[in-house]
């Protein structure tokens, strides 16, 4: 569990914020889906991926160098996330949504386990394994005309090219209205949650210091240091976000109900 006195002061930071109406952001990475299984972006890959990095795999290049391969890959991955459920951190998340009137959850992941947890306003900067779209043209493509298509990778039924995962692969560009509204909403918090990122991918990881510099308090959850912990990290609660989240969301909870019954 994390230290109380640290608690207490993000506790602190959230009551401050709710009580001039400020906006909550919160940045997710896979950390917070660890609790569901789905091993984070840099564990190591296991299995019949053992002997392939997930950086080798997730690029343009390696698809177009062995399209079957990588579409298998993701076949592999969005299997695991369909059977996976949202933790109590992606829970949590959603229930604090519902005390911020502005709130922006901002994530890395691709999984779609804040939306399936209730998260309303949810920035997908990295896209989500479930949406399909062609590699030539960007033409959506349903995951229903995946079910009985017989080559892997399937292929566009408007331009005949090969079928990707809706996803940002390393070297591409993240989808730029997203971004847009994920600066803006960091620049406008008041409070940055970080959940369970390394913090060493860009842009995602320049977004605490964007809020930073706009005077938001910033509160980060993680088993251990990241790359943003040292630099821009007021309140830094160390554990797993399946235990440190609903901590954390309680105890708010049950300050602002002691407020606001002492206000009756
Ligand atoms: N609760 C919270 N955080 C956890 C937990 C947990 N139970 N277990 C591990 N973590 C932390 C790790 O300490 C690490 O800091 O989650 C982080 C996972 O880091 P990465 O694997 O680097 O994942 P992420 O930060 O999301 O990667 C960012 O990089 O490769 C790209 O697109 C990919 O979205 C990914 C992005």
């Amino acid at each position: 569990m994390p230290d109380l006195a640290i608690l207490d002061k993000a506790v602190e930071a959230l009551i401050q914020c709710h009580q001039a109406h400020g906006s909550l952001v919160v940045l997710t990475g896979a950390g917070v889906s660890k609790e569901s299984g789905i091993p984070t972006f840099r564990d190591a890959q296991t299995g019949l991926w053992a002997n392939y990095k997930a950086e080798d795999l997730a690029t343009r290049e390696g698809f177009l160098s062995n399209p079957a391969m990588v579409w298998n890959w993701y076949d592999f991955r969005r299997n695991t996330v369909w059977q996976a459920q949202p933790n109590l951190a992606h829970q949590a998340l959603a229930q604090l949504e519902t005390l911020f009137p502005a709130f922006t959850l901002i994530t890395q992941n691709i999984d779609n386990l804040h939306q399936r947890a209730g998260s309303q306003t949810v920035l997908e900067l990295h896209g989500n394994i479930f949406r399909y779209k062609c590699l030539d043209h960007n033409h959506p493509v349903s995951l229903d005309l995946l079910a009985d298509a017989e080559a892997s990778p399937p292929h566009c039924p408007v331009c005949n090219a090969w079928v990707r995962p809706d996803v940002v692969w390393f070297g591409e560009m993240l989808p730029p209205q997203v971004l847009d509204r994920a600066f803006s909403a960091a620049q406008q918090a008041s409070v940055m949650l970080i959940v369970g990122t390394s913090g060493v991918v860009h842009p995602a990881a320049s977004l605490p210091q964007l809020a930073k510099e706009a005077g938001a308090t910033v509160i980060e959850i993680n088993p251990e240091m990241s790359a943003l912990t040292p630099f821009v990290v007021d309140h830094f609660l160390q554990g797993p976000a399946a235990a440190v989240l609903p901590a954390l969301q309680s105890a708010l909870t049950l300050r602002l109900g002691t407020m606001e019954a002492s206000h009756a």
